[in-house]
């Protein structure tokens, strides 16, 4: 499950969200060519390259990477930049594997780190671009390889697939500069696989999870409840380069973000509770746009911590409580609209946590949907009569969403269900949701109510 893990998505302090495809100034080393330890005898066979989503093999030597690339000829100590950021990839896709969010980690790494900015743009794509498009790389990998590659063989070959076949370095370029930064024992098997890689062009795709990269139950659940069209458009719009939009106070906070918290509708003399709020971003736009008095509660005292924080750094007039929004110290009818921006599996921001995809659980959609509703139920208790009842979620699941919302109407007949925002939200049952790729922002779902008077 995702109770935001990748908070720092959007925050006050700007991450390193911005990936950049085929920028590169990164040139490659020749690396060795050792032998084909544990490669396939090889497969000739030939198919239709898959670069970029335009098809067509790729002209090696062209394309993307701006300097010089192939061997640098350097005999300096200090290995080219193109290397140093390739090493610096594959420690990061180290500490991913053994569970760090990528979005957390790559911020403080490139950092510390002397790269250029331009070469911190690469390991930013190179880190994403292999975590997220993991499952298709696998797929191309493990038709080379006759034994599976231990875990640093792995994820040099993700790495240099990665290159091969979603971005435009120059395919001498990839190799040698993905072999140079792999360990000494494994540079001879990694130079061997990815060479015959880069040789061919990629196969037909098994299936569209392995093409798109994605667990298998997650194209298959947004495909039975969106529809096949719906669905292969989300999942393709969320492996694309995640933007950052940022709001006129320099707070980083997607789009679809910033239209829920419009839709709350706050007016001046509004008193809002937004009970699930860190690391504020709705709560800092709400107050910032309306003036209403906003107290901002969350059950994670160090998401709350961030959330001061953020609102300190923005000057944001927000009050801010440690509490469970399920059993709230506030009292009964004292608010003029209340949010519950839930903690939900995340389906909808996959574009940006590239990593999420590989950790949501299943499970999570069974179990999130109770917690959701008790956290609505609170909030009906804490709504003035005539007052509002928002709920929103960033994600698509039908167990998330309309379930949620349906079992809260019927529950409470004192409710009167609000009608849906225009466009770019979609009317579903009882509210609207966006889709990815028709909003070209994260995936949401938005329910309110009125409380009877
Ligand atoms: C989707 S995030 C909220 C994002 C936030 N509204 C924003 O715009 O920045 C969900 C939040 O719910 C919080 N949460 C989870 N269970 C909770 C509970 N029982 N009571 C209060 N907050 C909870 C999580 O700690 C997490 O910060």
């Amino acid at each position: 499950m995702s109770s935001d893990p990748a908070g720092p998505s959007e925050g006050a302090s700007t991450s390193n969200q911005s990936q950049s495809q085929g920028q590169p100034k990164s040139s490659g080393e020749a690396g060795p060519s050792g032998p084909a330890s544990g490669a396939t005898a090889g497969s000739a066979k030939k198919h239709r390259a898959k670069r970029g989503g335009k098809g067509g093999k790729r002209k090696k030597g062209s394309g993307g990477v701006g300097g010089a690339a192939g061997n640098s000829g350097s005999k300096s100590a200090a290995p080219e930049p193109g290397v140093q950021a390739r090493r610096l990839a594959l420690a990061a896709l180290a500490r991913i594997e053994e569970g760090a969010y990528a979005n957390l980690l790559l911020g403080p790494m490139l950092d510390d780190s002397e790269l250029d900015r331009r070469d911190k743009a690469l390991v930013a794509e190179l880190v994403y671009g292999t975590t997220r498009m993991r499952a298709a790389l696998d797929f191309l990998i493990d038709r080379h390889v006759l034994e599976p590659p231990d875990a640093s063989g792995r994820a040099a070959l993700r790495l240099g697939a990665y290159q091969l076949h979603f971005m435009r370095v120059p395919s001498h370029a990839a190799v040698s500069a993905t072999v140079a930064a792999s360990p000494k024992r494994l540079r001879g098997f990694v130079n061997a696989v990815l060479r015959k890689l880069s040789a061919e062009e990629a196969p037909p795709w098994p299936n569209l999870a392995t093409e798109l990269s994605y667990p298998g139950w997650i194209v298959d659940l947004l495909t039975e409840e969106l529809g096949p069209a719906h669905a292969e458009g989300a999942l393709r719009w969320m492996n694309q380069a995640a933007t950052v939009d940022t709001r006129d106070d320099g707070y980083t906070q997607n789009r679809a973000s910033q239209w829920v918290a419009a839709e709350v509708g706050a007016e001046a003399s509004d008193l809002v509770l937004d009970l699930c709020a860190a690391p504020g971003g709705k709560a800092t736009a709400i107050a910032a746009s309306s003036g209403a008095r906003v107290v901002a509660a969350d059950l994670n005292p160090s998401r709350v911590a961030r959330m001061v924080d953020n609102i300190e750094h923005l000057g944001a007039k927000v009050e801010t409580v440690v509490a469970d929004a399920t059993a709230t110290p506030f009292a009964a009818g004292c608010a003029d609209r209340v949010l519950i921006d839930a903690p939900c599996s995340g389906l909808g921001v996959l574009q940006r946590r590239p990593d999420a995809r590989w950790r949501i659980e299943p499970a999570a959609l069974d179990r999130l949907p109770e917690l959701q509703y008790q956290l609505v139920a609170e909030a009906i208790r804490l709504c003035r009569p005539g007052g509002t009842i928002i709920y929103s979620v960033c994600t698509l699941s039908r167990q998330e969403t309309t379930d949620v919302a349906r079992r809260v109407s019927d529950a409470h007949p004192e409710l009167i269900e609000l009608a849906p925002p225009g466009s770019p939200w979609e009317p579903v049952e009882g509210g609207a949701r966006l889709l990815p790729q028709v909003a070209e922002a994260d995936g949401m779902a938005l329910f309110r109510w009125q409380l009877a008077r």
